[in-house]
């Protein structure tokens, strides 16, 4: 019996060492796609969204999906900051139009790139990785690409953009770690 136990917690153990909701990486450093982020908490969908007026506006808006992990969610929830081990992936999809009985606005379509945001201090903390389309493995990002410093310099919540995050704006602005002013 006490053996039967004991194989019970160490295949436990391994079974929650393989869960997908901490980032795992290859040796080689690549980060995996998570395989159940779809089964994650969503924050929020973007549409066509630019940072620049430059340009025509683009006439077929990509959509772009968050999501995070659980714990992560429940974590920033608590104290307004997130925890170690925090990945959020950005999903992007492609949008149309007059498709089966709709006659207006937009509807997503198939799914292309991802990228994810991750912080982990046993790597230097946050950090960002591209998944091209159908990609299970994503790259790092070297820090002087724009993405580290837009994220740090508009983002309202430890480099993240949780203005656009809805669920998350009031935990933010009880626990006093909103950053005033982005989001006029
Ligand atoms: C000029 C500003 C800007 C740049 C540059 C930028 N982003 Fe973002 N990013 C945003 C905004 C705004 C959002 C919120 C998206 C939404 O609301 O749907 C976002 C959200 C994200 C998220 C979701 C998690 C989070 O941190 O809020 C990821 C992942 C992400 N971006 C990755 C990248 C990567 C990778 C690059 C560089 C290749 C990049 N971003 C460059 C503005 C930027």
């Amino acid at each position: 019996m006490k053996r039967i136990l004991l194989l019970g917690a160490v295949l436990g153990m391994a079974l929650f060492a393989q869960s997908d909701r901490a980032p795992r990486y290859r040796n080689d450093g690549k980060l995996l796609l998570p395989a159940d982020y779809r089964e994650w908490i969503f924050l929020s969908s973007g549409i066509g969204m630019r940072y620049s007026t430059d340009g025509a506006a683009n006439p077929n808006p990509p959509f772009d999906n968050v999501f995070v992990n659980p714990e992560a969610y429940r974590g920033f929830l608590k104290t307004g900051i997130w925890p170690d081990k925090t990945v959020l992936v950005l999903e992007v999809r492609r949008s149309e139009s007059q498709l089966s009985i709709n006659k207006d606005g937009r509807v997503q379509t198939t799914g292309g790139a991802a990228e994810i945001h991750v912080k982990d201090a046993s790597r230097g903390g946050w950090a960002f990785y591209e998944f091209p389309r159908g990609a299970k493995e994503g790259d790092l990002l070297p820090k002087d690409r724009d993405c580290y410093s837009c994220h740090e310099k508009d983002g309202a919540v430890d480099s993240t953009f949780v203005q656009f995050y809805p669920t998350l704006i009031d935990a933010a602005k009880a626990k006093g770690t909103f950053r005033q002013g982005v989001e006029q």
